[in-house]
């Protein structure tokens, strides 16, 4: 508990009641307002949640003014220097780093889970060509629920690993036979002698005419994007998975309904948005027409890839995937440099504009990352799936923490109703 206690009057009532703030180990103190309804008759409103911690967590946490994002109280940077996404995923699924044999006993009930049911493989041909991957992915993921339901307790700690380590398994699987889906090409089946990132190149970019060797450059390369969108505390599509899943429905369903709440541009479809309005600008000449249209507010248009609800400083997600752009495009030879150079000029003018420094907005993740996939030969509409794949260690962390946890409530909302009131039925001969 916080020693700081604040104090709620009706000033028509004189009623008061004091509230208590409870301290975080860190950030800033939650006033807690359960009573607030009992008490007083009233709800808080806070539409899209600017005010509201909506849980407790032990997973993430950020500083969004000092630009800090630590998973289990690891520094981003560090995790992004030194550790694996899979490292990452055991890191956050269990709150502590795994030793060797942990690991290795990790790394090797993932590998039993990478195929899919054949049947649920066979789903993808009911989909068109030029489905977009994220429905269905989404499709799929759900799609589990049907093959995992009986076999799924909630209530039962081994069923809640089980699924944990076949859907984080699984989910390149399900990514790579989407992208083979929209080529028209076979599927390519996991190779568990490949570790996580490596296999899921290999079954995006093999076929069965010619060999292909993972090149380890990418897969590093890959590895650390997946590092970086691991988690990221209670952003929409984790809060739609908590959400969804305290309702103690089954939970690939849970984590179908994340893959849809990222798919949004304000959220992990912006990958996918960035690369589209750095195509439209086409050059460098173009960027301050580009940007006064954003100012316009009546235009409708956003600078994507920038801006953010927590960060009002550098996202340092951002930072280190700009280092890597350099790094990597250097390494393959530039191959997609043309769009980097303008992405850093457009990056170097904002930065400078009124506009943008007295909003606090600056380049979130999503606004170099698109460069990099694209140089790994990730086409376009994959972008949001990769940022999916790499999530789902988070979502699925954040749904272990919150139905293991004894004080579970579903998640249910109040409103501020402002519908007519109420009124008589009229059969509809004497309605005008
Ligand atoms: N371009 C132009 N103006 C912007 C932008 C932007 N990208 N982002 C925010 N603003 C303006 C906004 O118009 C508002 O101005 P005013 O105060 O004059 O009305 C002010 O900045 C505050 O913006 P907001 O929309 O109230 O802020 P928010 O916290 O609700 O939105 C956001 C956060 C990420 C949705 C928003 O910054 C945005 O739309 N960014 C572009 C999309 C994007 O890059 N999304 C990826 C986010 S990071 C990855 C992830 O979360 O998955």
């Amino acid at each position: 508990m916080s020693n700081k206690k604040f104090q709620l009057t009706n000033l028509a009532t004189g009623k008061s009641s004091e509230l208590d703030a409870r301290a975080g180990t860190i950030g800033p103190d939650v006033v807690s307002l359960a009573g607030l309804y009992k008490d007083h008759g009233v709800f808080t409103f806070d539409p899209g949640f600017m005010a509201t911690a909506s849980c407790e967590s032990h997973i993430t946490y950020i500083d969004g003014d000092a630009g800090v994002l630590l998973y289990r109280g690891y520094p981003i940077d560090q995790l992004a220097q030194h550790s694996s996404h899979l490292e990452v995923a055991y890191l956050l699924l269990n709150g502590e780093l795994p030793n060797a044999n942990e690991f290795r006993d990790f790394h090797d009930s993932i590998r039993r889970h990478t195929m899919l049911n054949e049947s649920l493989l066979n789903m993808f041909h009911g989909f068109h060509h030029n489905a977009h991957p994220m429905a269905m992915v989404s499709a799929i993921v759900a799609s589990m629920a049907a093959f995992y339901h009986d076999t799924t307790d909630i209530y039962d700690a081994r069923h809640r690993e089980i699924f944990a380590h076949r859907i984080i398994a699984k989910i390149p699987t399900i990514a790579a036979a989407a992208y083979k889906h929209a080529l028209g090409q076979p599927f390519v089946y996991p190779r568990n002698d490949l570790d996580y990132t490596s296999n899921m190149l290999n079954m995006f970019f093999a076929v069965p005419c010619e060999p292909y060797t993972v090149d380890s450059l990418h897969a590093k390369a890959m590895d650390l994007l997946f590092i970086l969108h691991a988690d990221h505390e209670q952003n929409a599509s984790t809060s739609t998975v908590r959400l969804a899943g305290s309702t103690g429905c089954n939970p690939y369903a849970a984590i179908s309904a994340g893959v849809s709440a990222l798919w949004g541009p304000a959220h992990g479809g912006a990958n996918e948005a960035v690369l589209e309005m750095l195509e439209e600008i086409g050059s460098v000449k173009n960027v301050a027409d580009f940007l006064r249209r954003v100012k316009d507010k009546d235009g409708g248009v956003r600078l994507m890839g920038f801006g953010h609800r927590v960060y009002k400083n550098f996202d340092p997600r951002a930072k280190i995937i700009r280092e890597m752009c350099h790094k990597v495009l250097g390494q393959l030879g530039g191959a997609d440099s043309p769009t980097f150079e303008l992405a850093l000029k457009l990056e170097e003018i904002a930065l400078q504009d009124e506009y943008f420094v007295s909003r606090k907005l600056y380049p979130n993740v999503d606004f170099y990352s698109g460069i990099i996939y694209s140089a790994l030969g990730i086409p376009r509409s994959m972008f949001t799936v990769m940022f999916a794949l790499a999530r789902t260690a988070g979502w699925v962390s954040h749904w272990l923490e919150m139905i293991a946890d004894p004080s579970m409530k579903i998640g249910r909302p109040r409103q501020l109703y402002l519908g007519p009131t109420q009124r008589d039925y009229l059969p509809l001969v004497k309605r005008k």
